[in-house]
């Protein structure tokens, strides 16, 4: 990956725009000590105070939030990304507050913030993790110059189920991979600091999420139960939070779901005994919005009092846009139902935050002095968009090309069609934090400036992205304060008619096909995966002209894509691939650039299928290729396993991979096995591609998934160059959490499977001794 300078667009205040009094030498040299004298001074109010996160709003206005920062009320805000008016807050915060401490400042920034990568998909997509480091880094620099200091994310909620609208947040359904997309996430935000260590000014801090289990709410649908059992949870689900937390997490955002009957934010067992005793977690917990007042909804809280009391007491230290906190804390304290100490060990956290990030050293260290403020927050000078281009050109997966359709060549004369190919908003996606989107390259400006003076493009919408009114209703109710969906008035058939005409006189067709950026949303769940009917019909007429048909997916989840399978020339996914998307896509369209994206997660034939995740648990009657009906594990009525499977994904050269070779044929517990593999591009041009190690025991105390990803190189090879991949396998590979919920590594066989993908592998075994 080509390693690209980030610069610090907004020049941050040295010196701080106001007097305020900054804690003694002494202090301020030694956390744990400035925290204690903040602390022996506060009131029992300004304590709970520090735990409030609120944000302006109608109910909210700026002046009143700031009297209620300097009646020292209020910890921190969210979503206030523009100087004008944080800085009021921050003065209220350090010039009238009787102890003058700082507030921080909250917001998304999932992928990107000015400018926007792609979305978690994409960037799961890469399995590139300087690519996935960079985009972080990027963000923080473009947040922080927006006086941001904490960021709600990464989003590392494992997801089987496409059905769940934040599928599209996420890095798929792998623990391993999701676990290092979230390391890198977290080092990339906070430039490599650790929790505990204090924050740059061009470095924000991580909050990971959704703590925990988010990803695994039943039937896929947003805010649902979980229920788990305790292995699945520790092997699958809780691996990427607790990767997020190693490499330094500042921060906790705790889960909107019950995990195992009891909310995640009334939890004690998560917050404290795994997230704090077990794993060592020491920094701040965020509730989710509204979470401490819906433990009344979900029962296990008789009023606002007990509600907040049995937050307090599971270990949530911030809550986000709640009242409860404020409203029973001082009571709860001094009728003695919660003990000082419980307060005090979440007010600790908060200070300590702020210590963290730097904002009792300088308070506008992120904000900057007015007169630096950007004269145009939006100006395109502000954004990254060689690093935006290249890792969007790193997310696509190529999905089919029969007949080498692609590359195009770029004196083809190219008819663009489809709800999707000028749809500047969708292409930043949802969670877009601050992305303008006109500012978005949607595929058809990508086409026309790789086109100009080549190639003739010709454009036709062909269809509006549903016709559904119920759906377009819902689209714009999430669209906020942008435009509406574009809707286009005319007749589904005259679209259609008009993207026939158009196909007629090209050489080839290319339709931006898929979902809004909506339809991959929290709280958008679907009951159905396939594209909405109009733009079924839009492909099946595009399909009878006979022109060469490449199909460009943009989506925010796995979609069920059985005809656009038998019947795409070519079929590449975009997921939303952000700011630059249309570039990117352009690119490899029309052969500048060389897919390598992989998917991160397998994508189902049909809703029925779910959940179609490749590293399934082995079973007694596994399905058996050619013996169907035989009372083995399948669905009689559609073939079995994953349309595409997990890891999946072409590139415009063929690469041929050896049998892996191990070093050994036993170990002993305790030592290492190296398998190796010999790559080697088979094709025609320079291309990457993605090595994959997959382990399986094959035998263990418990029932075992069928493989495991356990190591992945990416590599770029140049026409006829082989290149020999190495894997170490130790331990860390070859252990589980067993059902007493041991981490424990057994004697016996394992398979080495080694591939481009998880479906096509070769296999070595060796024997772990005792
Ligand atoms: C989401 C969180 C987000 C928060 C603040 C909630 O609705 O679940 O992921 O961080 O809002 O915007």
């Amino acid at each position: 990956m080509k390693s690209f300078a980030v610069t610090v667009i907004a020049t941050a205040a040295l010196v701080a725009p106001l007097a305020w009094a900054q804690p003694k030498p002494s202090l301020l040299a030694d956390k744990s000590a400035l925290v204690a004298d903040l602390m022996r001074q506060m009131t029992l109010e300004e304590k709970v105070g520090q735990l409030r996160l609120i944000s302006i709003g109608p109910e909210m206005p700026a002046p009143q939030l700031a009297e209620e920062i300097a009646a020292g009320r209020v910890g921190g805000t969210f979503n206030s990304i523009n100087h004008k008016e944080q800085r009021p807050l921050q003065e209220a915060a350090v010039g009238k507050s009787r102890l003058r401490i700082p507030v921080l400042f909250a917001y998304d920034v999932l992928h990107g913030h000015r400018t926007s990568f792609p979305i978690g998909l994409g960037l799961a997509s890469t399995w590139d993790m300087d690519a996935v480091r960079l985009t972080a880094r990027t963000a923080a620099v473009e947040a922080a110059a927006d006086g941001v200091d904490v960021t709600f994310a990464p989003t590392v909620d494992i997801s089987r189920d496409p059905r769940w609208g934040r599928t599209s947040e996420g890095f798929g359904e792998d623990p391993h991979l999701v676990s290092q997309v979230a390391r890198a996430m977290v080092q990339g935000f906070q430039n490599g600091a650790r929790r505990g260590e204090v924050l740059q000014r061009d470095s924000i801090m991580a909050s990971v999420k959704h703590f925990a289990l988010y990803g695994a709410v039943e039937g896929g649908r947003d805010y649902n139960i979980v229920d788990m059992s305790p292995m699945r949870m520790y092997n699958d689900y809780l691996p990427p939070y607790k990767a997020a937390i190693d490499a330094g997490s500042g921060g906790v955002m705790i889960a909107l779901n019950t995990v195992n009957g009891q909310p995640a934010t009334s939890n004690t067992w998560l917050l404290q005994d795994l997230l704090r005793k077990d794993w060592g977690f020491k920094g701040v917990t965020f509730s989710d919005h509204g979470a401490i007042t819906e433990l009344m909804r979900h029962g296990v809280a008789r009023d606002e009092r007990e509600a907040a009391k049995l937050a307090i007491t599971a270990g949530v230290d911030m809550s986000m846009a709640d009242q409860v906190y404020l409203k029973e804390l001082p009571g709860l304290v001094k009728s003695g139902q919660v003990p000082m100490k419980t307060l005090d060990n979440a007010v600790r956290e908060v200070l300590g935050t702020k210590y963290d990030l730097g904002l009792f050293h300088d308070p506008f260290l992120r904000i900057g002095k007015a007169e630096d403020d950007p004269a145009d927050l939006k100006a395109d000078s502000r954004l990254h968009r060689p690093p935006a281009r290249d890792v969007a050109r790193r997310s696509l997966v190529l999905l089919e090309n029969r007949n080498r359709t692609l590359p195009i060549a770029k004196g083809a004369s190219v008819a663009l069609v489809g709800p999707l190919a000028d749809a500047p908003i969708d292409m930043i996606g949802v969670w877009s934090a601050q992305a303008v989107w006109k500012q978005a390259v949607t595929l058809r400006s990508g086409m026309e400036q790789a086109l100009a003076g080549k190639g003739k493009m010709l454009y036709a919408r062909g269809a509006n992205v549903s016709e559904d009114k119920a759906v377009v209703e819902y689209l714009n109710f999430l669209n906020w304060d942008e435009p509406e969906v574009v809707q286009d008035k005319r007749s589904p058939q005259e679209m259609i008619d008009e993207a026939v005409a158009a196909a007629g006189q090209a050489d080839v067709v290319v339709a931006a096909v898929g979902e809004s950026r909506g339809m991959s949303h929290e709280s958008s769940s679907r009951t159905r995966l396939d594209l909405p009917e109009s733009q079924q019909a839009l492909l099946k007429a595009l399909k009878a002209t006979g022109k060469p048909l490449v199909i460009v997916l943009m989506n925010g989840r796995p979609l069920t894509l059985g005809w656009e399978q038998a019947n795409a020339d070519a079929m590449l996914e975009t997921w939303f691939a952000g700011t630059e998307g249309g570039h990117a896509i352009a690119d490899v369209l029309f052969g500048d650039a060389n897919p390598s994206g992989k998917l991160p997660l397998s994508l189902p034939r049909s809703v029925g299928q779910i959940p179609t995740y490749y590293n399934y648990p082995r079973l007694g009657r596994p399905f058996t290729p050619g013996k169907p009906g035989n009372y083995t594990s399948q669905y009689f009525d559609e073939p079995q396993g994953a349309l595409y499977p997990f890891g999946y994904g072409l590139s415009y050269t063929e690469f041929e991979v050896s049998k892996p070779v191990l070093s050994a044929s036993t170990v002993k517990a305790g030592g290492t096995v190296e398998a190796s593999v010999t790559v080697k591009n088979t094709g025609d041009r320079a291309g990457e591609t993605v090595v994959q190690l997959y382990i399986q025991d094959v035998a263990a105390s418990v029932v075992r998934p069928v493989k495991e990803l356990k190591g992945f190189r990416k590599l770029m090879l140049q026409p006829g160059e082989t290149q020999v991949v190495k894997f170490a396998i130790g331990n860390e590979q070859l252990s589980f959490y067993n059902q007493q919920l041991q981490r424990v590594s057994e004697p016996g066989g394992f398979n080495v499977q080694i591939g481009l993908n998880s479906r096509d592998v070769q296999e070595a075994s060796f024997e772990l001794l005792p």
